[in-house]
């Protein structure tokens, strides 16, 4: 049976590339009912890190200030063999086997939108799918940082305006909010976990992420925060080493990093403990299979939602008629078709789910 989640990545991306066509019907509330995970934090709190980690990947830009200008929609889809490639919703027929021109490529389509101002930010998302033998199936949502004032000719308006943008990703129900933290902040002053907390105050649908415990100082740890004590959320902390500017500079390779991060957990002895619960590895799979029981637990509501989608779409075929504007019907079929998948491979689960069977 096919995942869950790979279900929901082919009917996020068949909305959006539905674009207008979908106006006035379900599609867009279909598109927000669809869980994602949306990576919030301070500016250099490790947010694109963390990404980049979860992924195994070195593909987005960074550097000093405001890099993450437009929200990126990544949608990882898991393969079962074959070389790994990436693909922009905005660029449907080419085909990224080079991680650096992803990179390049999302920071061209950023200043395409904005026009090349780093000053200047932009709320129309960028899509990317990549496709792997190495990743868990998982949406995420990357984010420009949180700031607290305007610098060198920037708008004042810009804080305000990353905090509406942010906000209006973390706000919607099914978000899941990943809470990037620094481990060598004070966490009373944590930018993800002020906003975080403003949407979701009982931390229901909020994971905090803590990074930079390698960068504490001497004789302090994270021991009480990750075990719990320090700052409680519903679900525990997770404790990350991403790769230091010096590593990314010497061009460390993400295996080699996550390596050393396992390394790094197993050989402290404050951690070794909570090795097993701590690293991007780990946070990966862990998000994955929350996601699975999101979407699960909405089964129902999604089901009706896309049973009304299927009857407008089929409304809206009959309308255009026979020979249907090739564009706007074979889109409107496409979705359909994932739609009636959807539909189909929803009760399947539900199926599974009474007697007792685990087909995931
Ligand atoms: P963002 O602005 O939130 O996306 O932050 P970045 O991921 O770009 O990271 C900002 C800087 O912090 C970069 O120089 C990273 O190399 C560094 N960094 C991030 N996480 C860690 C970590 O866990 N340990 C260390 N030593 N450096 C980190
Ligand atoms: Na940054
Ligand atoms: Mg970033």
């Amino acid at each position: 049976m096919e995942s869950l989640i790979s279900l929901v990545n082919k009917i996020q991306r068949a909305c959006t590339a539905l674009g207008d066509h979908g106006e006035g019907s379900s599609l867009p509330t279909l598109w927000d009912s669809l869980p994602a995970i949306a990576v919030v934090g301070g500016q250099s709190s490790g947010k694109s890190s963390v990404l980049e980690s979860v992924v195994g990947k070195d593909f987005l830009p960074r550097g000093a200030g405001i890099v993450t200008r437009r929200p990126l929609v990544l949608q990882l889809h898991r393969i079962d063999e074959g070389k790994e490639y990436a693909e922009f919703m905005h660029l449907p027929k080419k085909k990224f086997t080079d991680f650096a021109a992803v990179r390049q490529e999302i920071s061209d389509e950023t200043d395409r939108e904005t026009g090349r101002s780093s000053k200047v930010i932009s709320t129309v998302p960028i899509h990317l799918s990549i496709f792997s033998t190495n990743v868990v199936n998982l949406t995420l949502v990357d984010l420009p940082g949180l700031t607290k004032v305007a610098v060198d000719g920037q708008p004042d308006s810009i804080v305000q305006d990353i905090e509406n943008m942010v906000r209006s990703f973390i706000e919607k129900p099914n978000c899941i909010i990943l809470a990037i933290s620094p481990a060598n902040q004070d966490l009373a002053t944590s930018d993800a976990i002020k906003i975080s907390r403003e949407v979701d105050p009982k931390g229901d649908r909020t994971f905090g992420v803590l990074t930079k415990i390698d960068l504490m100082d001497q004789g302090t740890n994270a021991v009480d925060i990750l075990e719990g004590r320090g700052y409680k959320l519903r679900y525990p902390w997770v404790g990350v080493v991403n790769r230091s500017q010096a590593d990314i500079n010497k061009s460390v390779d993400m295996i080699a990093a996550r390596r050393r991060e396992r390394d790094y957990f197993n050989t402290t002895p404050e951690y070794r403990h909570l090795t097993d619960r701590m690293g991007s590895e780990y946070l990966g799979k862990m998000l994955s299979k929350h996601l699975e029981v999101v979407i699960k637990s909405r089964i129902p509501g999604l089901q009706a939602l896309i049973t009304k989608t299927i009857s407008e779409l089929e409304t809206e075929l009959s309308r255009l008629g026979k020979p249907v504007a090739a564009d706007a019907g074979g889109k409107l079929y496409m979705i359909m078709e994932i739609c009636r998948a959807f539909d189909q491979t929803f009760k399947e689960h539900l199926d599974g789910t009474r007697s007792g069977g685990e087909k995931i």
